[in-house]
């Protein structure tokens, strides 16, 4: 195979699937809007959730992306030689338009006639077929029609993707190459020898749609959604061993020895530190960098940011690189991607400014929680430190246990692990609980409140600037079934009466029952007809603006009320700060007032 570049494989990508009709759409942020249901966007399709479902994409049927994805559940993984944190996922998708056999004959095209990889190399998994859904002998046959030999067929939890715990899903098919390790067993294959085989791409046929009782409905349409890892798919065309010797790395981890003195690949955990530094801090820049960023804070988005930035702070330590030049590599991160997320270079001095803020703040922690141990151990008789306050030092200040061992041990002392591990355990599962209440409302939860909620959003900020201020911008949105909540630049709490002003003109809106206009136009038209939005940052070339006459005007992907009087009745419940000079509104609706 030869030699690829990270850039040269998305180019290659778009120009692939845009040459076969599709149009390129531009990467959506990482932080989902109102979508209660999870914290990052995780894959491509996430931000095309209501286009699956029918609604009307302004730019066709075919499309193709490279989007910015987070995903932290392994972040424990991170430091093997497959795991990160963040990634880029290059996708097309089919919105009702083609269905199995073009999409699997488009990724055997690109891979081996522009990508150029021998058949041979190539093995794919196809749906074994259960009680919902039948055997995938047409996906199958479609592959060996081209020339694939290697198929196996796996059950659902191999082959079916699911966008969440309700939502549109389907049977896949994936793409597996041979990393050149020797055949573990005769006839290997992705399902019996997952060491050889590395899976690179997949393709998903959407045509269900999860219900709350766990049944596959029928879509309205048929879709295709795939997704492709960047990091893997380079790595395995250069023959590399990990992600972290590809070009989206290396020069980083050479600069993070040359600043530390440390030698990577010299032994194990040297290497995952070095590993975990990069992967945490690239992350970290996205994150901050985002043009919907995020900074580090102790709920939601903000505290996952806050582990990661620590995290990479605790482990520069590990390896004597002092960890002020954090924002060294988080600079040398934004002038790599920059020329494809200029959203990066946009933010640049937010992003260095907030990951030195949070560095300095940790670090001060680090140290108390040193003299906090050391005023512990005074106390502890025997020699060992019971877990629990060694879980309340973690929990309280932020302090690692792998720091709290080593100090523990120049002192003569060790630590109770198991007292440790329960009392982590009992934290995790009340954490649990917390996140699985986050994930009930399902993925992109278009219900008919979420979507009220989200019509009653743009009518709380066209009355905020009616009446406040014009320069009131939204900073942020999160709706979920029992309420919106809104923030907005404004540097003092409002009064009573200003509420209560807002909450009227809402209110008007809605007992005028006003028509919720969509059009489709470009930016330029949007930004012309005064729509709100956040320009300069990237939008398709086609946008849809919603309109609330004399109310509001927005760009927005929707879905909305389609006219306001289907609101009922709003009401503020809270105001508050949220962060320096943003305020919070939470309100709710009561569509129980809706005149019929
Ligand atoms: N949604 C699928 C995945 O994330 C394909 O894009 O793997």
């Amino acid at each position: 195979m030869k030699e690829l570049k990270s850039y040269e494989l998305r180019e290659k990508y778009l120009k692939f699937f845009e040459a076969n009709g599709h149009k390129i759409i531009p990467s959506a942020s990482l932080i989902p809007e109102n979508d209660p249901s999870v914290l990052f966007t995780t894959a491509g399709m996430h931000p095309l959730v209501p286009y699956l479902l029918g609604q009307k994409h302004p730019d066709g049927t075919r499309l193709t992306d490279v989007q910015k994805c987070v995903r932290t559940g392994d972040i424990d993984e991170v430091g093997d030689e497959t795991h990160c944190t963040f990634f880029e996922m290059l996708g097309n998708w089919s919105l009702g338009d083609y269905f199995k056999k073009e999409s699997i004959t488009f990724s055997f095209k690109f891979l081996t006639e522009v990508l150029e990889i021998p058949v041979e190399k190539l093995a794919v998994t196809v749906f074994a077929g259960d009680e919902d859904c039948a055997r995938d002998e047409f996906a199958a046959k479609t592959w060996a029609d081209l020339g694939i030999k290697n198929i196996c067929y796996l059950p659902k939890e191999n082959n079916w993707w699911y966008a969440g715990a309700t939502g549109p899903c389907g049977s896949d098919t994936e793409i597996f190459v041979d990393n050149g390790k020797p055949a573990k067993c005769e006839n290997s294959n992705p399902g019996n020898d997952p060491d050889k085989w590395v899976e690179i791409w997949n393709n998903v046929f959407m045509e269900f749609f999860r219900t709350k009782d766990g049944k596959f409905e029928p879509l309205k349409q048929k879709n295709v959604d795939t997704g492709m890892g960047l990091e893997r798919t380079i790595c395995m065309i250069n023959g590399l061993k990990s992600v972290y010797d590809t070009d989206l790395y290396s020069d980083v981890i050479a600069k993070i020895c040359e600043l530390s003195g440390a030698k990577y690949g010299e032994d194990k955990e040297t290497t995952r530190a070095i590993r975990i530094i990069a992967d945490h801090i690239r992350t970290s820049t996205f994150l901050m960098g985002d043009e919907r960023g995020i900074v580090p804070s102790n709920v939601d988005q903000g505290y996952v940011l806050r582990r990661l930035i620590r995290r990479s702070v605790r482990f520069a330590r590990q390896i004597n690189l002092d960890s002020k030049q954090l924002v060294t590599i988080s600079k040398m991160f934004i002038d790599k991607y920059k020329a494809y997320y200029p959203e990066l270079a946009m933010n640049e001095n937010k992003v260095l400014d907030e990951l030195a803020k949070e560095e300095e703040k940790f670090s001060k922690t680090l140290e108390n929680g040193i003299k906090e141990i050391e005023k512990v151990l005074k106390f502890v008789q025997g020699d060992t430190l019971n877990g629990k306050t060694a879980f309340r030092l973690y929990d309280t200040f932020g302090f690692p246990i792998e720091m709290t061992k080593e100090i523990c041990a120049e002192k003569g002392f060790k630590v109770d692990m198991e007292g440790y591990k329960e009392a982590e355990e009992k934290h995790q599962k009340l954490s649990q609980m917390g996140a699985e209440q986050k994930f009930k409302g399902g993925l992109a939860d278009s219900s008919e409140q979420t979507t009220f909620l989200h019509t009653a959003t743009h009518l709380l900020l066209g009355s905020l600037q009616k009446l406040l201020s014009k320069d009131i911008h939204q900073k942020g949105s999160n709706i979920t079934a029992e309420r919106l909540r809104f923030d907005f630049n404004f540097d003092r709490p409002l009064t009573e009466e200003e509420k209560k002003m807002i909450e009227d003109n809402v209110n008007k809106a809605i007992q005028e029952d006003v028509q919720v206009i969509c059009e489709e136009m470009t930016v330029d038209q949007a930004r012309e007809a005064g729509a709100e939005g956040v320009f300069g940052s990237k939008y398709g070339d086609i946008v849809k603006v919603y309109t609330i006459p004399g109310y509001d005007k927005e760009i927005c992907g929707g879905p909305h009320a389609t006219h306001t009087g289907q609101l009922g009745e709003f009401k503020i419940i809270k105001e508050q700060s949220s962060s320096a000079g943003i305020r919070r509104i939470k309100a709710v609706i009561d569509t129980s007032k809706a005149k019929k």
